[in-house]
């Protein structure tokens, strides 16, 4: 213990004088996930992100139709490998080379996608996982590399594990490590990455310390200065970014890699579904992020050295995501589904700009019949919500005060849309009708669908995200 601390210590010392020296071009990309009730088309999005000059894009899968729009865009992509495929791809080449084959190789020609890594699981050591992706993540990562050799593409795309920030702990940022059980298999992949010249990423989420845990300083949350700064020896800090990351920077240095360059997988704040998911926090603390990475200034333990790329988390809403971490979950886009600006936000090159060529399905909703007995609905009520996303309607979020027929409304509205207003869709026994009116109230939007052709294809590829807070993390900052 002692050794460690110390060596840490040296370790800590040497990288604050060698880190000057490593010169890292910084961007801001996007996480393109595609869980959702009203898919815009694969060519749109594109569009979005040409029109928004974003350049870079992480994606959870490598879906052809997505793959393809993404072809002689330049964009830069990390594709992405579920879970659910790592034990297939631990235990076979024959499965690797075929997975590099269809989903990498295939598209590295000219004109085709600049495919620049590829991420093996997505937060495979989660706690909530209980360990059932650990075993697999090094086998799959040789067997994936091998691939990649044979078919002379590792040196262009380099394999990484986008890690959740519950992989570290530490109650001051100096003294992070990574959690006990996990010590062995990161340095193992700590040591592969580093062989292969392959970053680690990273997933930070403020959000999720001030939702679960309601002693947390919303101020620390942000980048505005707090008045709980977190003093750690000759280190002050002053936003829960910049704690967590150094945290990490502590953690790799335990291991002997504490210039190992860091990518920010995953950050980003929700806009509903809960009291502190909106619009201005959002814009405060995204615009707060991208002005601070932008600003090249660093963290304490990396001063003047930005995290390689940051990937925002994420780029539209994805209404059709599980709501296990909670009702915001479908709420984190910086674009609404349709690919529609939720507030002013620039990423470097002016104020986001909307999706263009929105195919919407004609402008008509299905609401609650004012002249019908309501009181037999309930059962309507919990269909359509389970069914359709009616997370809005939630404690906090921006529907939560249409009383209790625009509840009814909501939720008729919301399945009619998901079933691409069949009319039959809006029967409900009679207690519901067509309306050519917009009912939104307020800021509460009665969305109207977009058409597509995928709607279904979620169901396929859905990716399962499960639900971690930083409880440990949280009070650490807090109570230290
Ligand atoms: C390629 O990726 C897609 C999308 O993630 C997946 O469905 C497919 O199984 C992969 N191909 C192989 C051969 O593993
Ligand atoms: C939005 O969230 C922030 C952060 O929690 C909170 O301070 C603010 O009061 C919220 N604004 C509204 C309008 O609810
Ligand atoms: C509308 O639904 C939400 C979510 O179920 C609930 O919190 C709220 O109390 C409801 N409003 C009325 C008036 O029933
Ligand atoms: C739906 O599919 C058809 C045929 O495959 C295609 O022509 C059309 O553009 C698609 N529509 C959308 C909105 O993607």
């Amino acid at each position: 213990m002692e050794r460690a601390h110390f060596a840490s210590k040296i370790l800590v010392l040497l990288l604050s004088l060698s880190v000057v020296m490593v010169v890292v071009e910084s961007g801001i990309g996007v996480n393109w996930g595609t869980i959702s009730f009203h898919r815009l088309s694969p060519e749109t999005v594109v569009d979005l992100l040409k029109d928004n000059k974003i350049g870079k894009v992480k994606l959870f899968d490598a879906d052809p139709t997505v793959m393809r729009a993404l072809m002689g865009s330049g964009i830069e992509v990390m594709v992405g490998i579920p879970n659910e495929m790592l034990a297939v791809l631990s235990s076979s080449t024959a499965a690797s080379d075929l997975w590099v084959s269809q989903n990498v190789s295939r598209y590295m020609v000219k004109g085709g996608v600049n495919i620049k890594y590829v991420a093996v699981g997505n937060e495979p050591f989660l706690t909530s996982y209980s360990g059932q992706f650990q075993s697999l993540v090094l086998p799959a990562l040789m067997n994936l590399q091998q691939s990649l050799v044979k078919v002379n593409l590792a040196g262009m795309i380099k394999l990484v594990v986008p890690c959740n920030a519950d992989a570290y702990e530490s109650s001051l940022p100096s003294q992070g490590a990574f959690r006990p059980e996990l010590t062995q298999i990161m340095t193992q992949l700590v040591s592969f990455l580093n062989s292969n010249g392959s970053p680690f990423v990273v997933n930070i989420y403020p959000f999720l310390s001030l939702y679960g845990n309601s002693d947390f300083p919303q101020d620390y949350a942000f980048f505005d200065g707090t008045t709980h700064p977190v003093v750690d020896g000759p280190n002050v800090y002053y936003n829960a970014f910049d704690g967590n990351f150094d945290t990490l920077v502590a953690a790799l240095t335990k291991l002997g890699y504490g210039q190992m360059p860091i990518v920010i997988g995953e950050v980003g704040w929700p806009t509903d579904g809960a009291l502190s998911a909106n619009h201005s926090a959002a814009k405060a603390f995204n615009q707060g992020l991208v002005k601070r990475v932008l600003s090249n200034s660093g963290t304490p333990l990396r001063p003047g050295v930005p995290p390689m790329d940051v990937y925002l988390f994420a780029l539209l809403d994805e209404g059709a995501k599980s709501v296990l971490p909670g009702n915001f979950e479908r709420h984190w886009g910086i674009f609404s589904f349709d690919g529609q600006a939720k507030y002013p936000l620039n990423l470097g090159n002016g104020l986001l700009k909307n999706a263009k060529q929105v195919d919407y399905l004609p402008s008509r909703w299905c609401v609650a019949n004012p002249n019908r007995d309501l009181s037999s609905v309930t059962n309507h009520f919990k269909l359509a919500c389970n069914v359709a996303d009616c997370t809005t309607l939630s404690y906090g979020g921006s529907c939560n005060n249409i009383g209790e027929q625009g509840n009814i409304s909501y939720a008729f509205n919301s399945y009619y849309q998901l079933k691409k207003q069949n009319p039959q869709s809006c029967d409900f026994d009679g207690l519901g009708m067509v309306t050519f009116l917009d009912p939104s109230v307020g800021d509460c939007k009665f969305l109207v669908g977009v058409t597509d052709n995928n709607s279904l294809s979620f169901m396929l590829n859905g990716r399962k995200t499960i639900f971690s807070l930083f409880i440990f993390w949280g009070f650490g900052m807090f109570f230290m």
